[in-house]
């Protein structure tokens, strides 16, 4: 017995040594010499990959990881951002300036770059922002129509030039990586995301998400497709956010939706995207940001990308499991940049424990660190890249070509009797409709705040009213009361009901029933009774369920969400421009035809009430 006992304790004893002995190891490595500096990556002479194989070989473990650490703006002091030499830097949607202007913004933007330039090794942080309509974010830059519209619009030229002036304003702030275009194909009008998309169409997105692209580079701003992959096909019901219906949601994981929803991805890279964002939706019972077969075999090796995969935000916390299993699960699965987006210290602790314990390959960071350090090399950040005037922002041009977008946007659905244009013996105009004269509802989200806005004071923006009384021929009267309580019993010529939805974003957008307000069907209905011809507007992300309705009406255009420069609405309704835009998606019944097909079959095999590409001219 007592032979046993002394057995035991010197097991014990060993046991310990052992332990103590890899703990004080473990220790002495995080304590080891940081490498030596190779300073042959500062020297803009020699060709991009010697410079960062010199970063790479001067780099700590920690220096690699906190490479692949993406921090939203708010959580980050500009001292931490320097101590841990941070790789990217966001400001979702809301994460504003003290000073919310352009040169706020600018000032921002820069003193977090110069804060990472001080840091060891002075790599300046990458800073992404979601410049999904223009550089919505800042007060006075100009809004393009959100996606949905390029995607009515769909024309490549006007798309690549739209880009082209987004990233210019952006880039005017100091920001040279945009979180967009979006390339999701939505088959279901209830998702809250639907016009941040062009279509639902793999071609008219595939070509219009390359232009886009184009466009960006243009101005020297990388872009970043997403969301990776079949974003669009999550079934209603399946979200895996308590909040919300089918935003974040599972896609069923078989082949015909890989290879329609990879198609605009490999046309945007084909095009030199540098980024790929990775959704936050489920692939079957796979979370996107863990699955090697999507990141690793089908976009790395099959596609050929060799920009980096950023994760969307939190999107690698969802993955179940520790916080420290699920960064080695994404990292391993192909992660590059992880869109934390808040507890970066804890990021870049388990990392390094992650290399040094094996659980995650040393040559597999390399690689991470290596796609990222390549797109900051190609952007200039290393040679003193100085950005654009701020007086682009908002320009005239800019504004002129957000007018034309949003001409080129605007479908017409249904003229009965030539309702539609407006003539100069439409002498008396009446205007009512929650949307007529509100830049925040005809911008939608994700301008200035996530959610979006209410009102008119972005400077320098034109609501769908103001455009109206602009373009509208001398001597005609206009009368505008929102809820269309014309109260003197005269009948105009025309009545004109701007309706549609407030802004929303991601799944608090999601709907089981997508419609017209009670408000706004009661301004119609009123409006009908003071006028001799209704003609209804919808300023709306995405279709809605109007079918009881329409007859009444006797025409409807979709204007989708237009932006800051309302002045386009009225060039099509009086006939200054001639209509252009056709249907990015079809359009349903009822509700009970979700989800659609990618061959625009119901579900329940009703008729649509338009298919995909209608759109009237005159
Ligand atoms: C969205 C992304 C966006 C990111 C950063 C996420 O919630 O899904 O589309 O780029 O936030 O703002």
């Amino acid at each position: 017995m007592i032979k046993l006992l002394k057995v035991c304790v010197i097991l014990l004893i060993i046991v310990g040594v052992v332990g103590l002995a890899m703990l004080f190891s473990l220790l002495l490595k995080t304590r080891e010499p940081l490498p030596e500096i190779d300073l042959r990556y500062r020297d803009a002479r020699l060709p991009t990959e010697e410079r960062i194989d010199a970063l790479i070989q001067s780099m700590s473990i920690e220096e690699k990881i906190a490479q692949m650490a993406l921090v939203e703006k708010n959580s980050l002091s500009l001292e931490d951002s320097a101590r841990y030499g941070v790789g990217g830097i966001l400001s979702g949607a809301g994460a504003k300036p003290e000073t919310n202007t352009k040169e706020g913004w600018r000032e921002m933007v820069e003193s977090y770059e110069a804060a990472t330039r001080a840091a060891r090794l002075g790599i300046p942080a990458l800073y992404g922002a979601d410049a999904v309509h223009g550089h919505g974010n800042v007060p006075g830059a100009t809004i393009f129509p959100h996606m949905i519209g390029l995607g009515a619009a769909d024309n490549t030229m006007l798309t690549r030039k739209v880009a082209r002036a987004t990233g210019e304003e952006l880039a005017a702030t100091g920001i040279y990586w945009s979180y967009s275009p979006t390339l999701d194909l939505p088959q279901d009008i209830r998702w809250g995301r639907v016009y941040e998309a062009f279509s639902d169409d793999p071609l008219r997105t595939a070509a219009l998400g390359a232009a886009y692209v184009d466009g960006l580079e243009d101005a020297r701003v990388m872009a970043t497709p997403k969301h990776y992959l079949g974003a669009g096909a999550m079934e209603w019901n399946t979200s895996s956010n308590e909040n919300y219906k089918i935003d974040q949601g599972t896609t069923r994981a078989d082949l015909e939706h890989l290879e329609s929803y990879l198609a605009p991805f490999k046309s945007a890279i084909d095009a030199g995207a540098r980024s790929v964002m990775a959704g936050l939706a489920s692939w079957g019972d796979e979370k996107m940001s863990a699955s090697p077969f999507l990141l690793t075999e089908t976009l790395k090796e099959r596609l050929g990308f060799t920009g980096f995969i950023v994760s969307d935000w939190y999107a690698v916390y969802e993955i179940p499991g520790s916080k420290y299993d699920a960064a080695v699960t994404a990292i391993n699965a192909g992660i590059d940049m992880v869109m934390l987006p808040f507890e970066y210290q804890d990021f870049i602790r388990n990392g390094a424990t992650a290399v040094r314990s094996g659980d995650i390959r040393e040559a597999r960071i390399d690689d991470a660190v290596r796609r990222i350090l390549r797109t900051k090399f190609e952007l200039g950040l290393f040679d003193g890249r100085t950005p654009h005037n701020l007086e682009v922002v908002g320009s005239v041009e800019n504004r002129l070509l957000a007018r034309e977008a949003v001409a080129a946007s605007t479908v017409i659905l249904k003229n009965t009797a030539r309702a539609l244009p407006l003539r100069s013996a439409d002498q008396h105009i009446r205007i009512a409709g929650s949307a007529a004269d509100n830049v925040g509802i005809q911008a939608g989200a994700w301008t200035v705040e996530w959610q979006g806005i209410d009102g008119n004071w972005l400077p320098g923006a034109t609501s769908i009213l103001q455009g109206i009384r602009e373009v509208v021929p001398q001597g005609t009267e206009i009368e505008y009361e929102m809820d269309a309580q014309f109260s003197d019993g005269r009948i105009a010529d025309v009545g004109i009901a701007f309706v549609g939805e407030k802004p929303y974003a991601e799944g608090w957008g999601d709907r089981e029933l997508p419609t017209l307000s009670v408000e706004d069907l009661a301004a119609i209905g009123r409006l009908k009774q003071s006028t001799r011809r209704v003609i209804v507007v919808l300023i709306t992300g995405r279709p809605l369920i109007i079918t009881d309705d329409l007859a009444s009406w006797d025409a409807l255009a979709v204007a989708w969400l237009p932006g800051s420069e309302g002045a386009g609405v009225a060039d099509i309704l009086f006939g200054r421009v001639k209509p252009s835009g056709t249907l990015p998606l079809p359009w349903p019944r009822s509700t009970a035809a979700l989800p659609l097909g990618l061959d625009q079959s119901t579900a329940d095999g009703s008729q649509l009430l338009y298919r995909r590409d209608a759109g009237l001219t005159f």
